[in-house]
């Protein structure tokens, strides 16, 4: 595996491999690896010739108050990890190859950007993803991007640049990685401390809820939410959301009759955790 600082250098592997029919993967991470991380990359190396893993903890997604200077960074691990998963590249670049001085286009997607996790974290953070993965399509060039669907906003922001500003890659959702507790992975994990841990599985424990509810046959959506709902406060977690919202459109929902997403955000001890689970309306 090849660790790359620069665009010029990522151009330069890319044009090779597709001068040869070469097909491209491309991995957008901030690294802090888990088994969410390289499920994406095995994913990624089965379906394509040359896989391109990028680790770039982006700063303009961040707000000032958060956890921006904390993130876990540790380079070393993660090139070995991607390394195992058989990745072509690591694209690990400076701040400043990214974002040079004058540096001035954001792209803003309108509409699914103002819910959820971009009403709680505020409006720079899907810019910012929104920017960074522009950015990573046009400097790499994939044929297909691997995303994760525990990231479920993030996905159909994704999905919408690509749709509105006519990209030429394909947008791959993953499925959720889990702790065999059930917790989602996540670098922020790391955070927790053992009490906020055990605290943390409340969250899929209140999907499961819901998902046992819809099963069963309810189809109200306060009903479906108040099964999760009641399983937070009993762990004594006040969410930032708990919603149900239209699979595509994050739209907010009162009954469960098309695919509807179950979405939540959390503080848990020292860490901001999210989570969702999709609930199938046939
Ligand atoms: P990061 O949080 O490092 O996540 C990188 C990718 O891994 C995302 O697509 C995310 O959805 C996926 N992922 C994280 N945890 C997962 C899990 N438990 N199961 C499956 N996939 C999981 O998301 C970002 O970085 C950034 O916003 C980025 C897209 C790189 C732009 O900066």
């Amino acid at each position: 595996m090849r660790i790359l600082r620069t665009i010029a250098e990522v151009r330069a592997a890319v044009r090779e491999a597709k001068a040869t029919g070469e097909s491209v993967g491309l991995v957008p991470t901030m690294g802090a690896f888990h088994e969410g991380h390289l499920s994406l990359m095995r994913a990624a190396r089965q379906a394509n010739d040359l896989v391109v893993v990028s680790l770039f903890v982006n700063p303009t997604q961040f707000a000032a108050n958060e956890d921006l200077s904390t993130y876990p960074r540790d380079e070393a691990r993660d090139a070995a990890l991607a390394d195992a998963e058989g990745v072509d590249i690591l694209f690990a670049p400076e701040p400043a190859e990214i974002y040079p001085d004058g540096f001035a286009t954001t792209i803003h997607v309108a509409g699914i950007t103002e819910t959820l996790d971009g009403a709680s974290r505020g409006p720079h953070h899907f810019d910012g993803v929104a920017t960074v993965v522009t950015k990573l399509f046009g400097i790499v060039q994939p044929d297909v991007a691997y995303f994760g669907q525990k990231d479920a906003q993030q996905v159909l922001v994704a999905r919408q640049v690509v749709r509105d500003l006519d990209l030429d890659v394909h947008i791959e959702a993953c499925p959720i990685v889990r702790e065999p507790d059930g917790l989602a992975m996540s670098s922020r994990n790391l955070y927790l401390d053992a009490e906020a841990r055990a605290q943390a599985t409340a969250l899929s424990r209140a999907l499961d809820a819901a998902d046992r509810a819809h099963r069963s046959g309810e189809r109200d959506a306060d009903r479906i939410l108040s099964a999760a709902e009641s399983v937070l406060a009993k762990a004594g977690i006040d969410a930032e959301y708990l919603e149900l919202r239209d699979a595509e459109t994050l739209q907010p929902v009162t009954r469960v009759e098309r695919d509807v997403l179950l979405l939540v955000a959390a503080r848990v001890g020292a860490a901001r955790l999210i989570d969702n689970h999709l609930l199938r309306g046939t």
